[in-house]
């Protein structure tokens, strides 16, 4: 392996060390600690297991987590009006709707109903224009992680070629704005992109988010070039994967992000940091 490793653990510890030291000053001046609410809807074993992580990273760092874990059945009624009574708790500095939810409820109108002051997920139509415009203010999580990951590793992204592969409203579209703010050259592929591995084998910067154990092998990777996993997949034999052949991708890149402990602890870390920013606009400086 010559590439070095992107270590979005240790990372994403500092970043956490650092807001807790926040929290702490804050709290001990008698303000009140941060609010974050989390809600899930439904069974998804998955979303159960992200949803634990990011109540528990609140805990360790003192901000007040607050959880609503909802049946499945729940209408959309239901869970715009929780969202409404959320909107208003002036307690409350963050509201987070784990996806995917239950299909009769469509995710676009949950996402819209929830102020934009406090979408600590960056979901919202707000949050994602004001990143377009270059004015972000609440930066969708993933991808504001994997800009802090690029930042510590001190490469001027300028200019640079980027490919995007996967273009979720989650991590492809908002990452392809993050790479573009940042002055790269960006490409975003998908499922119908024509000369996929042409236009990888071109790129400085790779980021992968499709969800397919190894599919970009290492003979795409340009030597030299940044690579970055943001895929999670279980094999058959219980191993943890990422979206990038690791073995032979880390034989030809620069950097590469480790699947687990790579973009992975990152997304918790923007949460926290985005609840910060909204509880320091609420409550620090009053509106
Ligand atoms: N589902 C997968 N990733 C995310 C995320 O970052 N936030 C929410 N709310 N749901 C998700």
């Amino acid at each position: 392996m010559t590439a070095k490793l992107i270590d979005g653990k240790s990372i994403a510890a500092q970043v956490k060390q650092t807001i807790q030291q926040q929290v702490v000053n804050y709290t001990s001046q008698g303000l009140r600690p941060p609010g974050l609410t989390v809600v899930l809807v439904g069974y998804n074993s998955a979303s159960q297991v992200y949803v634990r992580n990011k109540r528990k990273a609140c805990e360790q760092i003192g901000i007040n987590s607050k959880s609503y874990d909802l049946p499945a059945d729940t209408t959309q009624a239901d869970l715009l009006t929780l969202l409404d009574q959320l909107n208003e708790d002036q307690e409350i500095d963050g509201i987070l709707v784990q996806l995917p939810l239950p299909a009769h409820i469509d995710p676009e109108t949950v996402i819209e109903r929830i102020i934009p002051t406090k979408d600590v997920d960056g979901f919202h139509p707000y949050n994602v224009g004001r990143l377009a415009l270059r004015m972000p203010l609440l930066r969708s999580c993933t991808p504001k992680g994997i800009m802090t990951l690029l930042s510590s590793i001190n490469v001027d992204l300028m200019g640079l070629d980027a490919v995007m592969i996967g273009q979720s409203n989650i991590v492809g579209r908002p990452m392809l704005l993050e790479l573009l703010a940042a002055r790269c050259t960006v490409t975003i592929c998908h499922s119908r992109t024509k000369d996929l591995a042409d236009k990888v084998r071109n790129a400085d910067i790779v980021v992968v988010a499709i969800g397919q154990a190894k599919f970009v092998p290492g003979d795409w990777i340009k030597p030299g070039a940044i690579v970055i996993d943001v895929g999670m997949n279980r094999l058959e034999n219980g191993k943890l994967v990422g979206d990038v052949d690791f073995e032979t991708a880390s034989q030809q890149a620069s950097w590469i992000t480790p699947v687990p402990g790579g973009v992975g602890p990152m997304t918790v870390a923007s949460l926290l940091e985005n609840t910060l920013i909204s509880y320091q606009s609420s409550v620090v400086i009053p509106k």
